[in-house]
C-alpha cells in the first residue's frame, strides 16, 4: 500500500534508500525499515515505527559496504504500526529479507502449514507469511521460490525481495500494487512509486500484475507468475523534481492550492475548440460514436474523486442530457451493478492505483461497458487498462488530502460535460458561453485565492470547535461534501456535509449556539431557497460562514461571515466555491498542530480492499 524502493549496483546504497522513502513520505505511513546485503554476505535490517527521519536518526553515520538494499514505508493492516511490525521482514534464518505492500488474504490459512512445517514468525503481519514462503520454496534459486510462493497467494502484493544465498540479485513482483524498475548509471532501482527514484532516473519500465521480475545490477529480466517471458517496455518520465518539493511553502497542500489557478490552466490548454463552441478530448476521440449513442453514463471513484464524480453526474445530465450514475466504487463492485448495453464507465481516481476503483472499472468492463479512465498519474493502472480517457494535468499531488486534483477533475468532467452536451443537446451560441466561461476560470481562482487570509481568521475563531455542518445544494452540495472531508482528514475535526434542504430532516438536531455551519449560498437558481436554510441555521442561534457570490449584500445581514467569489455559470462555481473550503480547513489544521500533509491513518493512495 506504501511504499517500496530498492536499489543494486550503486554505491551509497543506504543514502540512496533514505531519500527514496523520503520521496515517498507524501503517500502516508506509519513505520519504515531498510535491509542490505553487507560484503560478509549478512543481511542487516534497521526498522523504526514514526518517521523516515526517526529511521535515519537511528541509522546515524552507519555506512555499511554494500551495494544491495531495499526498504519500505508500512502502511499497517495486520498488526499494530510498531517497530517489530515494520518491514522488511525476514524468514527464520534471517537469509531472505522481503518487503510488501498490499495484503496477504490467505495468510491464516498458509501461517498454519508454515507453523506446522516448523516455522516460527515473529510479527502479526500477513506480509510474514510470504518470507517464510519463499524460504520453504528455496532451492537454490531464489527467483522460483518467489515464482513458486506467489502462485499459493491470494491477494494484493507489490513485493522485493532479497536474500544473502544470491546477494547479487533483488527479485519483484507486482499484483494489484504497482511496482517499477529505473535504469540508472551503474546500477539498477526498484520502486512502488516513480516518485522515490527520479533523482537517479527517468527511464523506467513498470511491471504488469501478476509479473515478476530479477533485477541485478546491469540487467533484469520479467517474466509472468505463469512463466511466460515478458518483452519491457521502456518509458520516459517527466517528473520535474521542483514538482515534488515545497519550494518555500510551509506545506505541500498550501503549495498546491495555490498552484490552482496554474493547474486549471494546463487542464483547459489545447482542449478549448472556440470555433465549434466545444472541447477537444483526443484520449474520447476513439470513442466518439458510443459517446453519441449511450444512454447511461456509470462515473466511479472514491473519496475525493466520488465528490467530483458526484458534481460530473450534475453537470453532464445538466449539459447532455444523459443519464449519469455515480458510484462508490468499493459499493459498485459488489452489488451485482445493472451495466446496460451502451453504457459507459469512467473511473476517476488521483492516483489511478486505487484497488477499489481498478476493481469497479474490471467489474463495469466485464459487464460489457466501454470503461474510460479521468487520472492523474500518467502510465498509472487505471490510465493503461482504461480504453481511452483524459488525462488531468495536475501535476504530482503530494499532500495526503487532495486539493488540486479535485479542482482538475472538476475541470476536467465539465470539458466532457461540454463535449457530451455539443454531440447532442447544446447548441452552438450556448457552447461558445461554456468555452468563454471556462477560459475565465483560472484568473477567478486567482482572485478567490487572494482571499487566504481572511479565510485564515475565521479559522482563527472556530479553530476549537469540535463539530462542523457543511450544506450546500445542486452542484454545491458535493462541494459541501468535499469540505467536511477535507476538515476531518487533516483537523480531525467531526464535520457532515449535507444538501441544505435536508438539514431540516435531521441534522437541524445539532444546531446551537457552539456549531458553525458552513453554507454555499452562491447566485444560482437555488440560492433563495439555500437563504431560507441560512433563517433555519440562524433561528437556533448557529453560527454560519457563508460562501457567496461578489456583491451580494443581502447575504453580509444573514451570514456571521461571509467570504466572497465571483460570479460564474452554475455548473463551475464548483471550481470556486471549493477553494475557501480547502483553505478554512488547512487553517484550522495549521491552529491545531495537525501532520497537515501526512494526516494520522490515511495513505495517499489505497491500494488494498
Ligand atoms: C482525498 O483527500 C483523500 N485522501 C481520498 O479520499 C482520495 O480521494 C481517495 O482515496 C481516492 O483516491 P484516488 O483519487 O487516488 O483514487
Ligand atoms: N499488509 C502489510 C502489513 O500490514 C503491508 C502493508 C502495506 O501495504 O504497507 O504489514
Amino acid at each position: 500500500m506504501c511504499g517500496i524502493v530498492g536499489s543494486i549496483g550503486k554505491e551509497d546504497t543506504v543514502s540512496i534508500l533514505i531519500k527514496g522513502l523520503k520521496r515517498l513520505e507524501y503517500r502516508g505511513y506509519d513505520s519504515a525499515g531498510i535491509a542490505v546485503i553487507d560484503q560478509k554476505g549478512l543481511i542487516l535490517v534497521e526498522k523504526r515505527a514514526g518517521k523516515v527521519k526517526d529511521l535515519e536518526n537511528e541509522i546515524g553515520e552507519w555506512k555499511p559496504d554494500t551495494n544491495i538494499g531495499i526498504a519500505h514505508t508500512r502502511w499497517a493492516t495486520h498488526g499494530e504500526p510498531n517497530e517489530l511490525n515494520a518491514h522488511p521482514l525476514m524468514d527464520c534464518k534471517n537469509r531472505i529479507a522481503l518487503v510488501h505492500n498490499g495484503i496477504i488474504e490467505n495468510y491464516g490459512s498458509l501461517k498454519k502449514i508454515l507453523a506446522d512445517r516448523g516455522h516460527f514468525f515473529r510479527t502479526e503481519t500477513d506480509t510474514e507469511v510470504l518470507a517464510h514462503l519463499i524460504e520453504e520454496f528455496y532451492e537454490g534459486n531464489l527467483f522460483e521460490a518467489v515464482r513458486q510462493s506467489l502462485q499459493e497467494v491470494e491477494g494484493t502484493y507489490g513485493i522485493a525481495v532479497i536474500s544473502s544465498l544470491e546477494p547479487d540479485k533483488i527479485i519483484i513482483a507486482r499484483h494489484g500494487s504497482p511496482l517499477a524498475i529505473g535504469h540508472s548509471g551503474g546500477g539498477m532501482l526498484v520502486a512502488s512509486d516513480t516518485a522515490a527514484i527520479v533523482d537517479h532516473t527517468n527511464k523506467v519500465v513498470y511491471l504488469e500484475d501478476r509479473e515478476i521480475a530479477q533485477v541485478s545490477k546491469d540487467n533484469y529480466k520479467i517474466e509472468t507468475i505463469e512463466k511466460v517471458i515478458v518483452t519491457p517496455k521502456l518509458q520516459i518520465i517527466e517528473t520535474d523534481i521542483k514538482k515534488i518539493e515545497k519550494g518555500g511553502y510551509s506545506h505541500f497542500m498550501l503549495k498546491e492550492i495555490n498552484e490552482q489557478t496554474q493547474i486549471i490552466k494546463d487542464s483547459i490548454r489545447g482542449r478549448l475548440d472556440r470555433e465549434s463552441g466545444t472541447a477537444r478530448l483526443d484520449g474520447l476521440d476513439r470513442h466518439k460514436k458510443q459517446l453519441i449513442e449511450t444512454d447511461n453514463l456509470i462515473i466511479l471513484g472514491c473519496g475525493t474523486s466520488y465528490y467530483a464524480g458526484l458534481i460530473g453526474g450534475y453537470v453532464i445530465e445538466r449539459n447532455a442530457g444523459i443519464q449519469v450514475n455515480v458510484e462508490y466504487a468499493s459499493e459498485f463492485r459488489y452489488k451485482n451493478p445493472v451495466v446496460r448495453k451502451n453504457s459507459i464507465a469512467f473511473a476517476i481516481s488521483q492516483s489511478g492505483e486505487t484497488a477499489d476503483t481498478l476493481a469497479a472499472m474490471r467489474e463495469a468492463s466485464r459487464k460489457g461497458a466501454v470503461c474510460l479512465g479521468i487520472c492523474n498519474v500518467v502510465g498509472s493502472t487505471i490510465a493503461r487498462e482504461s480504453e481511452g480517457g483524459v488525462y488531468i494535468h495536475a501535476g504530482p499531488e503530494i499532500g495526503v488530502a487532495s486539493t488540486k486534483a479535485f479542482s482538475a477533475q472538476v475541470m476536467v468532467l465539465n470539458l466532457i460535460s461540454l463535449l457530451l452536451g455539443r454531440m447532442r443537446i447544446m447548441s452552438y451560441d450556448e457552447g461558445k458561453i461554456y468555452v468563454d466561461r471556462i477560459s475565465e476560470i483560472p484568473q477567478k481562482i486567482k482572485s478567490v485565492l487572494d482571499e487566504a487570509d481572511c479565510i485564515k481568521e475565521i479559522a482563527k475563531l472556530y479553530s476549537d470547535r469540535n463539530n462542523f455542518l457543511y450544506l450546500g445544494r445542486g452542484f454545491n452540495f458535493p462541494v459541501a461534501l468535499e469540505g467536511a472531508l477535507k476538515l476531518k482528514e487533516i483537523s480531525y475535526v467531526h464535520a457532515e456535509g449535507y444538501p441544505a434542504a435536508e438539514m431540516k430532516h435531521g441534522p437541524i438536531a445539532l444546531i446551537d449556539k457552539e456549531m458553525p455551519v458552513v453554507v454555499i449560498a452562491i447566485k444560482d437558481s437555488v440560492y433563495s431557497k439555500v437563504l431560507g436554510n441560512i433563517e433555519e441555521v440562524k433561528a437556533r442561534k448557529g453560527k454560519v460562514i457563508a460562501i457567496a457570490t461578489e456583491k451580494d449584500s443581502e447575504i453580509q445581514k444573514k451570514a456571521d461571515h461571509v467570504i466572497y467569489v465571483p460570479e460564474t455559470i452554475d455548473s463551475l462555481y464548483p471550481l470556486l466555491t471549493v477553494l475557501p473550503m480547502q483553505l478554512l480547513a488547512y487553517y484550522i489544521a495549521v491552529e491545531r498542530g495537525c501532520s497537515i500533509d501526512q494526516p494520522r491513518n490515511l495513505a495517499k493512495s489505497v491500494t488494498v480492499e
